[in-house]
């Protein structure tokens, strides 16, 4: 069977492929997560075993899943039917694309959430609310927010609605307009953040809790987080990845552009490390505090920097737009889906997906004042309501296994000649990332998980 090409919508160029790519994967898990987990993980132990899990797990396997969507050109249901069809296997790889649907929406509810807590920043810093902020009254004031359901409730329902507005659009007309920019400004306001940083006296001893690697600080649990947010900093794992793909030019490398999204996702998130940790440590707060870092750490530095309050609003007004290009990711594969396999419009769709996620969401807003629980999930991870629950239970496990699954396809169940012909690498190049995605990130991925499960 061979695959029709279909007339749907591309991206104009290779480089809007790489910006909106790199505008999936940098987004909340670079700047709000990446310094968090790395705080409650003790550091540099921590970092290096994520840097290697993108190096070695995440990079090839980013690879594949470009390469799967830009062969399938379809919603990762239809595409992996298809493809597993192509290789004359069975049709339930689909699965491997409605879980994948699944995880986008389950991420989705939490993540509009948090980008909502971002929302509310751009007016507390347009506002001046941060000038003269310490390290209390700056948790005060986010512990603030996060008691008030109402204010929650109503930020969520904004950036969910953002979302979707982008995602009805259609690729052109909704994506790539706001990454050309956003992406390079983010970039260089970051900049200015680490320098700022620097001039604090704790910088080195931020570079070294980042980079010196303590091993006895690692538990099991911190090395699954670390693998799992391998898979959400580069969006991988649940079909987001695929989806642009699929709108890729034919003509792209998909290694390069690979390597250029993963080596700008790391680079954003070590500068987020690098401009938050000396404010940790210059203002004695916990490095461990949690969801709250990025919220407690960089107000404080914009209620004392030169015109702060311009900065500190430009600031949170670019990480809202890096979570709005990577929330439109994870509802798109569920929109494509319903576009390309029912009546429904596209913008119908984009509705009907956002709709379903902001409905969990609001049980998430509650969960973070009126309603907490806490219980032990998969025996040994405990859980700490439900946004935590959600959050472990799409990283640390729905992406990492989605993403064996699409090595293994790729590696074992596709035929060798489809994955060469598209992936277009020299002979040697390719021989590598065969090796690499049929045994070793497949093997490592197994090899972490049990040893994080206790058992060896
Ligand atoms: N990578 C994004 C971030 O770091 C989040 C994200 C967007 C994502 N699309 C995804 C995570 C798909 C997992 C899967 O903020």
């Amino acid at each position: 069977m061979t695959i029709k090409e279909s007339t749907r919508e591309q991206w104009s160029s290779r480089l809007i492929f790489i910006l909106a790519a790199t505008g999936s994967a940098v987004g909340l898990g670079n700047i709000w997560k990446f310094p968090y987990i790395t705080g409650e993980n003790g550091g540099g132990a921590f970092v290096l075993v994520y840097l290697l899990c993108i190096s070695l797990i995440g990079i090839p396997i980013m690879m594949a899943e470009i390469m799967l969507g830009r062969r399938g050109r379809r919603n990762p249901v239809d595409t992996m039917r298809l493809l597993a069809a192509e290789s004359q296997r069975s049709p339930r790889w689909a699965w491997l694309g409605w879980i994948g649907i699944l995880a986008g929406i389950l991420i989705m509810s939490f993540y509009s959430v948090i980008a909502g807590w971002t929302v509310d920043y751009v007016y507390e810093a347009a506002a001046g609310h941060f000038v003269g902020l310490t390290a209390e009254t700056a948790s005060a004031k986010f512990k603030g927010l996060l008691n008030e359901p109402w204010q929650l409730l109503f930020l969520h329902s904004l950036f969910s609605f953002m979302t979707a507005f982008v995602v009805a659009r259609g690729v052109k007309a909704g994506l790539e307009k706001a990454v050309v920019i956003l992406m390079p400004a983010l970039f260089l306001l970051l900049t200015i953040l680490v320098g700022y940083a620097a001039t604090t006296g704790y910088f080195m001893q931020s570079l070294d809790f980042l980079f010196k690697a303590d091993f006895s600080k690692l538990t099991a649990n911190s090395i699954l987080t670390a693998l799992g947010h391998a898979f959400f900093t580069l969006s991988l794992g649940m079909g987001a990845i695929m989806m642009y793909g699929s709108y890729m030019p034919n003509n792209a490398s998909i290694a390069k552009t690979t390597l250029i999204i993963a080596l700008m996702d790391t680079l954003v998130a070590l500068m987020a490390g690098m401009a938050m940790f000396p404010l940790v440590f210059a203002n004695g707060l916990e490095v461990g505090s949690g969801p709250g870092l990025l919220f407690i750490t960089l107000p404080i530095a914009f209620g004392e920097i030169f015109a702060g309050s311009f900065f500190g609003t430009l600031f949170f007004i670019l990480v809202v737009f890096a979570a709005w290009t990577s929330s439109i990711s994870l509802i798109e594969p569920g929109t494509a889906y319903l576009t390309e396999n029912t009546r429904l419009k596209r913008s119908t769709a984009a509705y009907l997906i956002s709709f379903i996620a902001w409905l969990l969401g609001v049980a998430v807003v509650l969960s973070f004042n009126t309603w907490s629980f806490s219980f032990p999930f998969a025996g040994t991870v405990k859980t700490d309501g439900l946004f935590d629950l959600l959050d472990i239970l799409t990283s640390t496990f729905m992406l990492p296994l989605g993403g064996l699954a699409i090595a293994i396809f790729a590696g074992w169940v596709m035929r060798t000649e489809f994955a060469f012909q598209e992936l277009n690498l020299p002979n040697k190049w390719f021989n590598n990332w065969y090796f690499t995605i049929r045994w070793i990130s497949p093997a490592l991925v197994i090899l972490l998980f049990l040893h994080s499960l206790g058992v060896f």
